[in-house]
């Protein structure tokens, strides 16, 4: 009797499933019909605001919902007309080198800058060689580890010295990687040399209150180990709130929804100092705000290296 009572709740829950995904990919392929110069992101957004109502989810949920619904791998859908030989060699030889670099700068975090890098240049039609975005976003941090001040110069070089590389593109396009590559940093005052300088700088950004609070707590084991927590969250406060409060915080040159949603987010937070901390120790775990950093592992001890 309970098996067919748990039977029946189970299918009418898979029914309700069934038609919620349904009615998202109607939704999506409609937006999509009707404003085909939409990309992705924008798509995604205009499916959000449409059924948020309905749904009551914060963005980020619904949007994978929205995608896993329409059967989209973001990277492979960006990355579909990159060359194959060029990706396998990138996969086989440049994501392993990641491994060697701090937590905030593995391959998670390059896979973002990438569908970042392809989602920026869709939304605001930049046209831009998908060969050479993928190879910029790919490289712009390899040989971090080395030195974390000199890193974008590495990187470059890395990328010049590399046989395999010189394969795939001529030498004005290797010059203007190299070129971007050196840009990218967000702390460089002048302005990137080219749009794709720019790209990579931009597409570098957090856009993720998560992501910043995950990347910042590491950070904080490798500098202030000692530091209580309490004081390490008023710390942090204070660093933020100078930070986004400037006009254009950092080197962002193509400021799209997804970065104006998040500076807006930030911003309120950082207004609440409550609701700031118990989200920020939320997503690192921390137990005890009693504790001192190094005494608390953080989100990013946890993280699954991703696999492509
Ligand atoms: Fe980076």
């Amino acid at each position: 009797m309970k098996l067919q009572k748990d039977f029946q709740q189970y299918a009418q829950e898979s029914d309700l499933e069934n038609d919620l995904n349904n009615r998202l990919k109607l939704t999506f392929d409609e937006i999509k019909k009707n404003n085909p110069n939409l990309s992705l992101d924008e798509v995604l957004y205009a499916v959000y605001d449409k059924v948020k109502d309905n749904y009551n989810k914060p963005f980020d949920v619904l949007r994978n919902m929205i995608l896993k619904a329409n059967n989209i791998d973001e990277l492979e859908y960006y990355t579909k007309n990159v060359r194959k030989d060029l990706k396998y060699y990138i996969e086989e030889n440049i994501f392993p080198q990641y491994s060697k670099n701090d937590g905030g700068h593995n391959i998670a975090h390059i896979l973002e800058v990438i569908r970042r890098s392809f989602a920026l240049n869709d939304t605001f039609k930049l046209g831009l060689d998908d060969n050479m975005i993928y190879a910029i976003a790919s490289c712009h941090d390899w040989g971090k580890y080395e030195n974390h001040a000199t890193h974008h110069l590495i990187a470059a070089k890395n990328f010049m010295n590399d046989e395999g590389m010189k394969n795939f593109f001529t030498d004005e396009q290797r010059k203007i990687i190299k070129e971007a590559i050196e840009d990218h940093r967000s702390s460089k005052e002048d302005e990137p040399r080219s749009v794709y300088g720019k790209l990579i700088s931009s597409a570098d950004r957090n856009t993720r209150i998560e992501i910043v609070f995950i990347r910042s707590f590491f950070v904080a084991h490798e500098r202030m180990p000692e530091t209580n927590i309490e004081e390490y969250l008023d710390y942090t406060i204070e660093r933020l709130s100078k930070k986004y409060d400037e006009e254009n915080p950092e080197n962002m040159y193509f400021e799209d929804k997804t970065y104006k949603v998040f500076l807006q987010d930030m911003r309120d937070l950082l207004k609440k100092e409550k609701d700031f901390k118990n989200r920020y120790c939320m997503v690192n775990h921390i137990t005890s705000r009693k504790n001192r950093v190094q005494d608390e592992p953080g989100e990013i001890a946890n993280t699954k290296i991703l696999k492509k």
